[in-house]
This record gives C-alpha cells, sequence and structure tokens, in this order.
C-alpha cells in the first residue's frame, strides 16, 4: 500500500525529567540533534509538507538550528501540556478530510522504525478509525504494597498513534480532561483503538539514563567499517608510438603504452575491486581501446550497491618516463571527478626505479593503488 499520510510531531515540551542544558528534542546523540532523526526516519517515507511540527515558540532558534537545511513548512506554536500541542498541530491540518490519515509522534522518540510506521498506517487503511504502536510488558509488575499485577494483556504504549482525521479532532475538541496521549484520549470515548505491535528500540528519551542509551543506540546504527583495495597493474612501452593516458589525463612521452583497453595504468590500478579481468576479459574483443574510466563506473557501481562509500585513493607510478609531477594536479582532478571526491583526496606520487629493472630500462610502467571505502555494518 502506498505510504500517504500526514504527521504531527509534537516537539514543544521542555524535558523538565532529563533536565538538559535544552529541552531533550534538542539535544544532540552521535552529533545530530533529537528532533531531526526523528524527522529523517519519516522523510524516507512522506514528503516534507505533510509534516507540520509543534514547538515552543521561546525555542525557535533552538528549532531552526536543529532542522537547517530540511525542507518543512513553518512550526506551528505549541501549548502548555502534551494535549494543546497535539490540539493545536491538528488545527494547522485544516484541509485534510474525515478519512484523511493523521499520525501524531512525540520528538523525544528518534527510533521509530519505517517498517512499524508502514504497519499503522496500514492497519488504518483497512479497517480501524484509531490505532498505536505498542510493545507487551515485559517486567512483572509489582504494587508498592506487594501485589503483582498480571502483565498478560498489558501494553506499553508508544507514538507514533494514527487516526481518522475527524476521530482525532472530534476527540480534542470534546475532552478537557489530561491524557499523556491521543489513543488514550480516543479510547476514553469509546471509540477502539487497535495495537500494533512496534519496537522496544522506539523508547522515548525522558530521562538522563535514556539519553545515554540513546547515544550507543545512535552510534551503533551509524557504526562503519573501512575496507582497502590494493591494485597494481603494469603496462609495456611501444616506442614507434607517443603520448600516454594516465588517470585519464593525456600526458606527452616518447613512447605510448600498449595494452587491450588505453592501458591508463593509473586507472586500472585504482580499482582494487577483485580482478579487472573477470569483469572485462582482455579477451573480448568489445573492450578494445576502451576508455578506462569505464572499468572506474563499474567499481564504483559495485561500490555503492554495497551502501559503500570511497574515502579516498592513492597511487604510485614506478616510471623513468613520463613525468608525472607537471600533470599531479590534473590527474588528481579528473581522478577525483571520478570517484566523486575532492582533489585532495587523491594521492599521486611517482617514482624511479633508478634504473634498475624493466622499468627502469623504459620497457614498461608500474602503478600501485590503494582505495578506502567505508561500509556500513
Ligand atoms: N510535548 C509538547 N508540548 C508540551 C509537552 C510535551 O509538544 N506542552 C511533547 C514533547 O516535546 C515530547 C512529547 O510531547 O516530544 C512527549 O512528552 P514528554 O516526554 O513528557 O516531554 P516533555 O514534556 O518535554 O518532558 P518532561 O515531561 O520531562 O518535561
Ligand atoms: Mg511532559
Amino acid at each position: 500500500m502506498s505510504p500517504s499520510f500526514h504527521l504531527l510531531i509534537v516537539a514543544a515540551g521542555s524535558g523538565t525529567r532529563l533536565g538538559g542544558e535544552s529541552p531533550k528534542q534538542y539535544l544532540e546523540i552521535a552529533r545530530k540533534p533529537v528532533l531531526r532523526r526523528t524527522v529523517e526516519v519519516f522523510l524516507k517515507l512522506i514528503p516534507p509538507e505533510n509534516i507540520h511540527i509543534v514547538i515552543n515558540d521561546a525555542h525557535r532558534a533552538l528549532y531552526e538550528q536543529a532542522v537547517a537545511g530540511l525542507p518543512l513548512p513553518p512550526p506551528v506554536p505549541g501549548g502548555p501540556e502534551r494535549n494543546k500541542s497535539v490540539f493545536n498541530g491538528i488545527k494547522s491540518f485544516p484541509d485534510l478530510k474525515d478519512e484523511d490519515i493523521l499520525l501524531v509522534h512525540d520528538a523525544a522518540r528518534p527510533f521509530v522504525r519505517p517498517r512499524d510506521i508502514l504497519n499503522l498506517v496500514d492497519a488504518l487503511k483497512s479497517d480501524c478509525a484509531a490505532a498505536t504502536l505498542a510493545v507487551p510488558v515485559a517486567d512483572t509488575l509489582r504494587r508498592e504494597d506487594g501485589k503483582t499485577v498480571d502483565r498478560s494483556g498489558l501494553w506499553s504504549v508508544q507514538t507514533p498513534q494514527g487516526f481518522h482525521f475527524n476521530i482525532i479532532s472530534q476527540a480534542h475538541e470534546k475532552t478537557n480532561e489530561f491524557f499523556t496521549d491521543d489513543a488514550g484520549m480516543v479510547a476514553a470515548l469509546g471509540i477502539p483503538v487497535r495495537i500494533v505491535e512496534g519496537s522496544r528500540d522506539n523508547i522515548k528519551i525522558t530521562t538522563p539514563g535514556d539519553l545515554t542509551l540513546a547515544e550507543s543506540m545512535a552510534r551503533q546504527m551509524e557504526r562503519t567499517q573501512f575496507r582497502s583495495g590494493l591494485g597494481f597493474d603494469v603496462h609495456s612501452f611501444d616506442t614507434s608510438k607517443e603520448n600516454v593516458i594516465l588517470c585519464g589525463v593525456k600526458i606527452p612521452c616518447t613512447a605510448a603504452l600498449s595494452g587491450h583497453s588505453d592501458a591508463d595504468a593509473g586507472l586500472h590500478g585504482t580499482i582494487g575491486a577483485g580482478d579487472i579481468g573477470s569483469f572485462f576479459p582482455p579477451s573480448d574483443p568489445q573492450w578494445k581501446g576502451a576508455d578506462s574510466r569505464i572499468f572506474i563506473e563499474k567499481a564504483l557501481l559495485l561500490v555503492r550497491e554495497k551502501g559503500g562509500r570511497i574515502v579516498n585513493a592513492d597511487i604510485t607510478f614506478i616510471c623513468e618516463i613520463p613525468k608525472i609531477g607537471p600533470h599531479r594536479v590534473a590527474m588528481q582532478q579528473n581522478l577525483g571527478a571520478l570517484l566523486g571526491l575532492p582533489p585532495d583526496r587523491i594521492g599521486i606520487k611517482a617514482t624511479t626505479s633508478e634504473g634498475m629493472g624493466f622499468t627502469g630500462r623504459k620497457e614498461g610502467l608500474a602503478a600501485q593503488a590503494i582505495v578506502s571505502v567505508e561500509f556500513p555494518t
């Protein structure tokens, strides 16, 4: 089903139980504000104009900083209690129709999973007008008087909670009593609220301990792994021709490099992702004289398919001719553009082999490259 719905994020609280320097929704976890994390989850599912955020106007500067660069509509002013903030938010959607779906979510729950949000929306599109994410109570519950409460059938209620628009707006118009959540308010009017099982990760950051837990959860989610690929390539000189191509740059030279493709040893070395020949067999005539940028593009595709990101590349040429130094900047720029990296992430160096061996005798040229790639774990 299509995930079309509107969303209210309530972010007008002051986070007194947490007692941070700023309200909890504006504190950073793993270098990103809580509110921004929350918004980014929903931006994977709906367009930004469907998202209204309720804030305390006194925190406007913190809000602007937290969502900088996200194309959101202007925020809605909140109220002194959560109920009031939600009601103001509902009124900021004058065009929604009775059956349209409105989700209400706490800014302080940044770990809600897209899959659970979609399950909630699916429930609202089928046969229920009110639903909430919740998880079964796992701990034994005991009263202060020592009596144990049977936990079967008990759920910890989370957000988002979702409603057909007429249900949530009428509930707020009719109710004066205080409720900590909207599903509770709707249920008190006798309207059934479907429970959709969510995830225990969807914590509401409330206390300083929650913030510590949230920090480690966020770091865990964003952990990456570095891998390096080492490449080596050799091409012989053909003295009956002139000029070579290295890192896509044409360099004047008293001999040309021979090879099946354009013999760009710089680019061949940089691939570092399995054997170039297994993707582009030299026996296959279609790669004859090929521009070596296609090899790099193939390697990039393989990396990106796995969610990887190239971090840097470093190449050493071993040759007597041509002189690499005068062409270093052009090579850095060209290879940087191919790899989507700034030139300062491309190292280009050269050495002679002091007259020794095949490179010393100018029979050919060798290139060695290392590429680092960052992958999500
Ligand atoms: N909220 C709101 N308007 C209020 C109070 C709360 O929009 N007047 C929002 C909070 O910003 C939070 C969500 O409702 O995202 C859940 O509330 P809660 O966890 O209680 O947050 P705070 O009220 O900020 O925290 P505390 O109760 O510790 O002060
Ligand atoms: Mg509160």
